[in-house]
């Protein structure tokens, strides 16, 4: 097997038909992004005699000290549990560490076919016995029975830095049906501008989603940013856990649900 190259716009059918082999749900969101301008940016592919049989890849969230996600990661089905996935995201892994990477996170869901079962349940090995943890488990979140895991991986050695409290005006500005899942809901926010959001401007947002006829809101802000966890316990969400040192190291990712 090759080492990885760099995914480029010719290779986009190619790596369709790898995660077609495994999913075809996957094959059909993955290629919307795919198509966007620099959708293939950052994507790495691998090839067997000439041909590929992999796929994985990173991108960097806004606002983060050297924060990775990793994106669709994928062998296709007639070379899966050979080793190829572990080659190629150890190579991945230090691909990023080489850019400065400091956390990396990567979502699984536990979906289980009729047919095929566990779906997802290699990938969750694999990721677990490269050395990620599971840091979030949100249940019913894809659909009812189908949670999303979210997996850390610390690339360098946490900084001991106590973070700062910041008084961040948080206004709420959109109630949208979050992609990849069935009725769940997200609120989108700016912290720019002078109002701060008060528990009013919470229940609103979820009678909002109650008339769109939507099963859960998921939020998540940094943990530095005064007063938003208590507001949102008292309009009733409860907290989900956090994702450890997200923003940077000290300042996490505090994630937050409501059930309708
Ligand atoms: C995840 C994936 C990329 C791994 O690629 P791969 O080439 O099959 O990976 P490898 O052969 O290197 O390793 C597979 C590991 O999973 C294990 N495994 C296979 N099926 C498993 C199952 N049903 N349950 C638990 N572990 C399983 C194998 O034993 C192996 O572990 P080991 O090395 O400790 O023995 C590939 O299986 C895949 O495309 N899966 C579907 C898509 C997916 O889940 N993508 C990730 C979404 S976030």
């Amino acid at each position: 097997m090759q080492t990885l190259r760099e995914m480029q716009s010719e290779d986009i059918d190619a790596v369709l038909a790898v995660i077609e082999s495994q999913d075809e749900d996957d094959a059909e969101e993955a290629e919307a992004g795919y198509r966007e301008i620099g959708g293939v940016l950052d994507q790495y592919v691998i090839e067997q005699d000439g041909k590929v049989i992999g796929v994985t890849g990173f991108s960097k969230p806004p606002g983060c000290d050297e924060t990775y996600w990793l994106s669709w990661t994928y062998v296709h089905e007639d070379y899966a549990n050979k080793g190829h996935g572990r080659k190629m995201l150890n190579e991945l892994i230090e691909l990023i560490k080489q850019k400065g990477g400091r956390k990396l996170f990567v979502k699984v869901s536990d979906y289980v076919d009729d047919e095929d079962g566990a779906i997802y349940a290699a990938a969750l090995h694999l990721y677990q016995s490269l050395g990620f943890n599971v840091e979030i488990t949100h249940k019913d979140y894809y659909d009812e029975g189908e949670s999303q895991i979210i997996l850390g991986l610390r690339l360098k050695d946490k900084l001991s830095t106590v973070a700062q409290e910041e008084n961040c005006p948080v206004t709420f500005n959109s109630v949208f049906e979050i992609a990849e899942t069935d009725d769940a809901y997200s609120f989108g926010w700016h912290d720019e501008g002078e109002q701060i959001f008060t528990e009013d401007d919470v229940k609103t947002g979820i009678d909002q989603v109650r008339q769109d006829e939507g099963r859960a809101v998921f939020l998540s802000f940094p943990s530095n940013f005064v007063g938003i966890k208590e507001t949102l316990l008292s309009a009733g969400f409860s907290n989900s856990g956090i994702l450890d040192d997200y923003y940077e190291d000290g300042v996490h990712e505090q994630h937050f649900t409501y059930i309708l």
